[in-house]
């Protein structure tokens, strides 16, 4: 039986220090995700810094409609209400998200971790974790899920290119982490935009410089050198044609 994640409130707000009167905090032992409950709250009004994690979620959703599988303490699954500032575009949000992901966990002591245009934490090369925004009623529902350790009902043709932090962890002093990080980035973000976590999010990119195609459902494989991202978040492919630019969307990215 998976050990359980063991969330606390006492102790999220502990490590949380003077920080913790940001959040309001809901931990949930089950729901269908985390994303779909927060995005009723928000329709409902709630401010920014409600916080719902779950031990385990039956329906989690990942991007492209995909499924987010996770068993009960093998996965840290959260999401966070952000209300955007008047007139601050999103472009680079998810972005700006991942910097925030990957800061924390390099100052929990993670070694090898990096981003994936748009939406990635790698580690070792593999997805770590994903992070999947979803708009409600003008507030971002910023979802979070890091493998903690592998489920062991995982599908065997996702398990490969998956990985996990692996050693136990501390999961209340992470999540406590986290949210400090995308405290300091979504201020960076609402006062800069996206353009004031560009040369971070740049040092973390996996593919930098690396031959990569950009799939699409909808249109032929689009293959270039990665040269980063633009200033408002678009993916810069180096293609027989000069730089071109993907914008997110409905797109995945692999080495070619
Ligand atoms: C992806 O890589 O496709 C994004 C995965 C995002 C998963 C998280 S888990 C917490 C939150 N609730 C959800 O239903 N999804 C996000």
């Amino acid at each position: 039986m998976a050990a359980h994640a063991c969330f606390e409130l006492a102790s999220i707000a502990a490590a949380l220090g003077p920080l913790a009167g940001r959040f309001d905090i809901d931990v949930l032992a089950e729901c269908d995700s985390t994303n779909a409950r927060l995005i009723a709250r928000a329709e409902a009004g709630a401010p920014s810094g409600l916080v719902i994690v779950a031990e385990r979620q039956t329906a989690g959703r990942g991007r492209m409609g995909r499924t987010w599988f996770s068993a009960a303490g093998d996965s840290l699954t959260f999401s966070l209400l952000w209300r955007l500032p008047a007139g601050r575009p999103i472009d680079g949000l998810s972005l700006a998200v991942g910097v925030a992901i990957a800061d924390a966990l390099v100052a929990s002591g993670v070694q090898k971790v990096a981003l994936k245009w748009p939406n990635d934490i790698l580690l070792g090369g593999r997805k770590l974790g994903g992070v999947l925004i979803e708009l409600a009623a003008s507030a971002a529902v910023i979802g979070i899920g890091l493998n903690l350790r592998l489920p062991a009902d995982m599908p065997p043709e996702l398990a490969p290119a998956a990985a996990a932090l692996g050693q136990p962890v501390a999961v209340n002093e992470l999540l406590a982490k986290l949210l400090a990080e995308l405290h300091r980035a979504l201020a960076t973000f609402a006062s800069g935009g996206f353009v004031a976590l560009h040369g971070r999010w740049q040092g973390l990119n996996a593919y930098a410089g690396a031959e990569v195609q950009v799939l699409s459902p909808f249109a032929p494989p689009l293959i270039g050198r990665c040269r980063g991202v633009a200033d408002d978040g678009a993916l810069l492919l180096e293609t027989g044609r000069g730089i071109e630019r993907v914008i997110s969307g409905d797109v995945s990215l692999r080495r070619a």
